[in-house]
């Protein structure tokens, strides 16, 4: 029999499709005995563990992580600490732990804080991290809207941390994708609109999930609870060519 040792896995799983996990990431989910399970104050059940259940149908033991929904920054790292220690008294019990993360692992994902933790106070312990398909490629690739071709220039940028910065990346870069932007639609819309650019972006929510949402309109979402797996492509060229985003006809 092989027996296996302890370790440590990051795993992209897409950001919704099932469909879109790694080869890799799925022959590892099968493998191992422990998902960790993110928990925040707001209690929502991971998304990323919606997408394994979908996957694989089987119930894998888990291990329950808190991280606080809190921006102070000492507050966050006792948190990242805690979930560290937790998963390396695991993993050198012989258990092979996996922490799914939407997307991919190494972007915008706690799973770096964790792994950053183990790194530097567990180097011994083995530790492996499977990329995945970002929201944003998904997103572009639904949309059929290039995030950069030829010589364009990309900037990506969190909005819920305040859109300050926004207006000097918009006019320096050729196409922005604002990730966690569902606070701060109307804010956008009203800086694009008095930079001119009205019509240059698109926003996308829900990407592969059965309510998945699209629109270049942005005056369509006033008003509305929007959801935070949402984000908003602007190309400064526009999209004539690509879609009929431009005449307003994404909405689905
Ligand atoms: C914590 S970040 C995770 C990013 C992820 N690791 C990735 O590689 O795309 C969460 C943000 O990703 C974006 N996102 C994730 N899944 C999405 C989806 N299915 N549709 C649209 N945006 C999504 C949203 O901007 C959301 O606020």
């Amino acid at each position: 029999m092989k027996i296996l040792a302890g370790k440590f896995y990051g795993l992209g799983v897409g950001p919704g499709d099932p469909d879109l996990i790694t080869l890799k990431a799925f022959r590892i989910l099968e493998e191992v005995n422990l998902l960790c399970v993110p928990r925040s104050s707001s209690d929502r059940d991971s998304l990323a563990l919606q997408v394994v259940k979908r996957l694989t149908g089987r119930e894998t033991e888990r291990l329950e992580l808190s991280f606080p929904m809190s921006s102070e920054r000492p507050v966050l790292e006792k948190s990242w600490a805690a979930a560290g220690e937790e998963v390396a008294r695991k993993v050198r019990q012989g258990n092979r732990v996996a922490f799914v993360t939407i997307g991919d692992p190494m972007f915008y994902s706690t799973y770096a804080y964790v792994l950053r933790h183990l790194k530097f106070h567990h180097p011994d312990l083995e530790t492996e991290t499977v990329p995945g398909v970002t929201a944003m490629s998904a997103c572009a690739s639904a949309l059929g809207i290039p995030l950069a071709e030829g010589d364009e220039s990309v900037a990506v940028l969190p909005a819920v941390y305040g859109l300050k910065d926004l207006e000097k990346v918009v006019r320096e870069f050729d196409n922005v994708v604002l990730m966690k932007v569902n606070k701060k639609v109307g804010e956008v819309a009203a800086l694009l609109d008095r930079l001119g650019m009205r019509g240059k972006a698109v926003y996308f929510s829900r990407c592969g999930y059965g309510d998945q949402y699209v629109t270049a309109n942005l005056d369509d979402l006033a008003g509305r609870r929007l959801d935070y797996m949402s984000l908003l492509i602007i190309k400064k060229r526009g999209f004539a060519g690509d879609t009929q985003a431009g005449a307003g006809g994404m909405n689905r």
